[in-house]
């Protein structure tokens, strides 16, 4: 089968799906498929890669980048009128071939949020994961929890600030904000990687922290600081109608000290700063029904491919679901992959049944 790896992208995530699709690229079974990496440069422009992926790696000075070609161009998926985009999206896809799947290898907006699903259902092309109402309650940390809520998962206590919200009485938005005490975190209700977002103690700090975190999405969602350990688990679709099936759970231990939580550097830069180990240390009691509640998350969003559900874990026992990335980051040395190399998947045979499950 043709696979088109699709990367890069026009979020603040963009390199993070780089150094996700490398990781893919090396690994894909070359045998089996044809391969055709085609990057979206951040402003927008479709390009067939030729570089070498592998040279690409996230580190504290460089950000990889996909380059807009202009002769390579295939699509500018900018602000040039949707029709245009659709079909030119579509006359993309096709004059690639016969592509059989498309590997949406992006997170964040424009590609882990429904959008780039709703144009490929467009160009009636398959493709791998979530489909459109997944990959948009999955990218809105306020719609994922409403959702969570109505399917009876336990979530956290938080605060939304839409927009209109903010602009007409910012004071009442903050007064609001208050009621949950502190410590908070501030977040774009739509943006990943932890791009954004702050823990603020104070509330003399809400307001620049709301302010920093618009700068990514009009809308923010304050959460209550919750104390507990941060276990994850991989959630892989099932063949058929079989359940989705559930990873060993894995536990992030943020070191003290450098960083104050699980931040962008402490996710990419600053491999010391955070321990990642799975299976994580938990009574096997907690094991059974983290896996259970990561199952319900996938399907209360109705998700489809592949999910990564990140809960607090309390000290008097409760799981409290902090979110779903349906696109999680997917580098060899990610949790995603590294969970289920623990449960029994290594990587490659991963994606392998990804691809699967997209063209079955
Ligand atoms: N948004 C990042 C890629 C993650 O969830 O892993
Ligand atoms: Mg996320």
């Amino acid at each position: 089968p043709r696979v088109a790896v699709l990367f890069g992208g026009r979020s603040s995530e963009h390199s993070v799906s780089c150094v996700t699709a490398a990781g893919v690229l090396a690994a894909i079974d070359q045998e089996k498929y044809d391969v055709v990496p085609i990057g979206i440069a951040p402003n927008g422009q479709w390009t067939l890669v030729s570089e070498d992926p592998a040279r690409w790696s996230l580190t504290a000075e460089t950000r990889p980048e996909v380059a807009p070609a202009a002769e390579s161009l295939l699509l500018t998926a900018g602000n040039s009128g949707t029709e245009l985009v659709v079909r030119s999206a579509s006359e993309a896809i096709r004059s690639l071939g016969q592509v059989d799947v498309v590997l949406p290898l992006l997170h964040g907006p424009f590609g882990e949020d429904g959008t780039l699903q709703g144009l490929l259902e467009m160009a009636d092309v398959r493709y791998v994961g979530a489909g459109v109402l997944a990959s948009a309650v999955g990218m809105d940390k306020h719609y994922m929890k409403v959702v969570f809520e109505a399917a009876g998962l336990e979530v956290g206590p938080y605060e939304v600030i839409t927009d209109r919200q903010w602009q007409q009485d910012p004071d009442s938005a903050l007064a609001r904000v208050a009621g949950l005490g502190f410590p908070v975190f501030v977040k774009p209700a739509r943006a990943g990687s932890s791009m954004g977002i702050s823990k603020v103690s104070d509330a003399a700090e809400l307001r620049s922290a709301i302010e920093a975190a618009r700068e990514h999405d009009p809308k923010i969602v304050v959460e209550a600081g919750i104390v507990g350990r941060e276990i994850e688990v991989a959630v892989l679709q099932g063949r058929g109608c079989d359940d989705p099936r559930t990873s060993l759970p894995g536990e992030i231990a943020v070191q003290p000290g450098v960083h104050d939580f699980y931040d962008f550097e402490a996710k990419y830069v600053d491999g010391a700063a955070a321990a990642l180990s799975c299976p994580a240390d938990l009574p096997s009691e907690a094991t059974d029904r983290v896996r259970e509640l990561a199952g319900k998350a996938f399907d209360a969003v109705a998700g489809e491919g592949l999910s990564r559900v990140d809960f607090f874990y309390t000290p008097d026992g409760h799981l409290i679901i902090n979110e779903i990335n349906t696109m999680p980051g997917f580098t060899p040395i990610s949790m995603y992959p590294q969970m289920w190399a623990k449960s029994g998947l290594p990587y490659t045979e991963l994606i392998d049944e990804l691809i699967y499950l997209a063209l079955n």
